[in-house]
């Protein structure tokens, strides 16, 4: 097993800070969320994008680029347009510092990694359980079409919502991280998107703009919105980009 690599003194970060960092060479990102770090590979495995001005939810992390989420913990693709798990890294604060080395790869091709607490001496933990199939989102089980395929459609759905301009704050609503999830199935999506706020005026032409903007792929024939409101959108789920047109530091 690897060597522990030191990545960071428990003074270092405060809650919600995060630091890019290397581990056997490898680009990592260490985050502190409340008294737990977490680290994994600072590259998204759909197409290289570094995470580290990802939106945090809970313990995903979501890639600016084009939408993927991991699990913090195992480093489990939780959405199109990934597929692969990035790899994880088990933490542990030992001697004032915060340590980490490669998790152990499972079948699954997530990684056992786990967060480190800082008052632990060593604290590395087991991953949490995966989510049941049923509740995971993400590429459809269907083999009508190869992954690659699915990932190009995925990435082709993202870019045209992207073309969706939420008219009061002039950021489109996929760096707005008002699209939660999407789920093609053969020539039919469903998205699940939200707003700024539910009482938000522009909802309604935002809801219809993003149906045209997806129904007008060849490859959707139909496409159905899906309104939710929880968890409900928060600053921190736009990106870096958007956040500083919005002048939010
Ligand atoms: S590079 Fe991360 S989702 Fe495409």
């Amino acid at each position: 097993m690897t060597d522990w690599t030191p990545l960071a003194t428990t003074g270092d970060l405060q809650p919600g800070d995060r630091r890019t960092a290397f581990v056997d060479d490898e680009p990592v990102l260490l985050i502190r969320i409340g008294d737990d770090y977490f680290c994994v590979a600072d590259a998204c495995t759909h197409d290289g994008q570094p995470l580290g001005d990802g939106p945090i939810d809970g313990i995903e992390i979501t890639c600016s680029r084009h939408g993927a989420r991991f699990n913090l913990t195992s480093g489990e693709a939780l959405c199109m347009p990934a597929t692969e798990a990035i790899l994880s890294y088990e933490v542990q604060a030992r001697d004032g510092q915060i340590l980490a080395r490669p998790a152990k790869v499972n079948d699954n091709r997530s990684a056992t990694g786990g967060a480190g607490q800082i008052d632990g001496e060593v604290s590395a933990e087991p991953a949490e359980e995966s989510r049941p199939a049923s509740e995971k989102t993400g590429p459809p089980d269907s083999d009508a079409t190869s992954g690659d395929d699915e990932t190009a459609d995925a990435v082709e759905m993202i870019e045209s919502l992207r073309e969706v301009i939420d008219p009061e704050l002039l950021i489109n609503i996929v760096d707005l991280g008002l699209i939660y999830d999407i789920r093609p199935e053969h020539d039919k999506v469903t998205v699940d998107m939200t707003l700024t706020s539910p009482a938000c005026p522009a909802g309604p032409q935002l809801v219809q703009q993003a149906k045209l903007a997806l129904e007008k792929l060849d490859s959707i024939e139909t496409a159905e919105i899906n309104l939710v409101m929880t968890p409900p959108w928060t600053p921190e789920r736009m990106t870096d980009d958007a956040r500083d047109k919005l002048g939010i530091f």
